[in-house]
């Protein structure tokens, strides 16, 4: 006999989990890179149409079809909306995975820095210039520092601990998790917090706030402005992986998920706001240019501005110590609930017992965390990515971030608006909602999401090939732009199939 669904201790222990989720890497590394590479101002109108007309709305699905059948993503699609649900379902879970093992190779490197900031990554008054990694500086370096670190087995050892504290804290379900995120999310707040007074306060640190939050037009004739703006949104809100229909099917059944949804992603575009004016005003101040890869803001970008906050070695090293810590405890509360809805699906189809499902996952994702730390350098120019593991994770994370999450977004809201119905998902969400969703939701999720999604991908898409790999200049290792995205199409596409057929175990 199998043992009774687990439950949430309390409706705090839930929306601290939820927003926990959602408030990570995507909100401090992403979001500001997205928000500078996309025009400042311009990205706001594409990103406040995303979060009103895509985030929540999605989210509400989530939700919804988690208490509704109190089952994981996949399986939840299967009840709703049968086969082809569930083969939806189970891709999103294999890009989960591979999200999972690069997420968790980011964070390796954040631990790495993170304790690095005691030792020479923070010298004050050392202004660091972009030193290509062949020419290292003689002076301390947050470039030179973290391509140091990534060009090292280091990191390996720091991917391991972080696995293992995933593995921990997942180790009893909501039980553990909502043990940590009591006390991992409060203080992830109060460190943002206390970095956005530093960055506003500094002279000048307004300005950087003005350049990002003064919204500009011409952004909305551009299609990758959109397509940057909703992979920014799902990404943000953990929405396209399983993991938030994972987080909601712990809930009772009479759950107000309409309130919930819109009280999650308030809180996590708060988070994402204050991280934007520390952020930037911290760019601007010193006159900071965040070009480069998506990573290189939050690596060296960021410390460099750190080095100039104080004259005073010790403040210095403790507002880096301060701001890497933050990144790994914001992002273990992601990297939690991504290796949480797998590790449902499989206990919910299989009935296996979840330190199974923990390994089943473990193992393998383990190894691809630690390929995506591979030092060798291939790049030594620097015009492309530098290591082979940083190339790869690029690359990867290009075509997953962009394409699986908008992809599994627009099969999910195909497959509830026709398959189940639009109708059916609103009145089950209206029966315990104090603010009644109205018919436009049924359009949305009927129309107007499915047209949406389907052009931001196709049109992106289509600007995508004649430049596409260009962009890297990595000699010897071309083909990898053309293998890893046949590599995750294939393999995630296959294991949906394979598990979609395997026999569902039965409670
Ligand atoms: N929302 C998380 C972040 O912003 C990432 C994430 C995506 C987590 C999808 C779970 C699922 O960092």
């Amino acid at each position: 006999m199998s043992a009774p669904r687990q439950n949430w201790q309390s409706k705090l222990g839930f929306i601290l989990a939820a927003s926990g989720s959602a408030i990570g890497l995507g909100n401090i590394v992403f979001f500001s890179s997205n928000a500078y590479q996309y025009g400042g101002g311009a990205f706001y109108v594409p990103y406040f149409v995303a979060l009103f007309v895509l985030g929540m709305p999605i989210m509400m699905v989530e939700f919804g079809i988690g208490t509704l059948t109190q089952k994981s993503f996949p399986m939840a699609l299967s009840r709703l909306a049968g086969r082809r649900g569930e083969f939806v379902g189970w891709w999103s879970i294999g890009s989960a995975l591979f999200i999972t093992m690069y997420y968790i190779a980011i964070l390796g490197w954040a631990l790495g820095m993170m304790i690095g900031a005691f030792g020479s990554l923070f010298e004050p008054g050392v202004s660091a210039p972009f030193a290509p990694f062949a020419e290292p500086t003689p002076e301390p370096n947050a470039t030179v520092y973290f391509f140091n670190l990534i060009s090292t087995w280091n990191p390996l050892v720091y991917i391991i601990i972080i696995w293992l504290v995933n593995l921990f804290i997942l180790r009893q379900g909501t039980h553990t998790i909502e043990k940590a995120v009591r006390i991992f999310v409060p203080l992830m707040w109060l460190f943002m917090v206390i970095l956005a007074i530093r960055g506003l306060t500094l002279p000048g640190g307004f300005d950087g706030v003005m350049y990002l939050f003064t919204p500009a037009m011409d952004g909305i004739k551009e299609p990758t402005v959109w397509k940057g703006a909703f992979s920014q949104m799902f990404f943000s809100l953990s929405l396209g992986l399983g993991t938030m229909t994972a987080y909601a099917s712990y809930l009772p059944k009479d759950a107000d998920q309409v309130n919930n949804s819109m009280l999650v992603s308030f809180l996590n575009c708060s988070f994402e706001f204050l991280a934007g004016l520390a952020i930037f005003s911290l760019l601007f101040v010193f006159a900071l240019n965040p070009a480069g890869t998506t990573l290189s803001l939050s690596f060296f970008v960021i410390p460099q501005g750190i080095n100039e906050l104080s004259a005073v070695p010790w403040i210095v090293r403790l507002f880096g110590f301060l701001f890497y810590l933050l990144v790994v405890l914001a992002g273990i509360t992601s990297s939690i609930s991504l290796i949480e809805a797998p590790a449902s699906a499989l206990i919910d189809k299989f009935r296996i017992s979840r330190r199974r499902a923990l390994a089943l996952i473990a193992i393998p994702c383990v190894v691809g965390s630690c390929l995506f730390a591979l030092p060798q350098i291939i790049d030594p120019g620097l015009s492309g990515d530098g290591t082979l593991g940083l190339t790869l994770l690029d690359i990867t994370d290009h075509w997953v971030f962009n394409y699986s999450l908008l992809t599994v977004g627009f099969l999910e809201v195909l497959m509830i608006g026709w398959v189940f119905g639009a109708g059916k998902l609103r009145a089950a969400l209206n029966e315990n909602a104090h603010i009644k969703l109205g018919g436009w939701f049924e359009v949305l999720i009927r129309y107007l999401l499915p047209v949406i999604l389907l052009v931001v991908i196709v049109t992106s898409l289509m600007q995508e090939w004649p430049l596409y790999g260009s962009t890297y200049d990595m000699p010897g290792y071309g083909w990898l732009t053309i293998f890893i995205p046949v590599f995750w199409l294939a393999f995630t596409l296959l294991f949906a199939l394979y598990i979609t057929r395997a026999k569902t175990k039965e409670a």
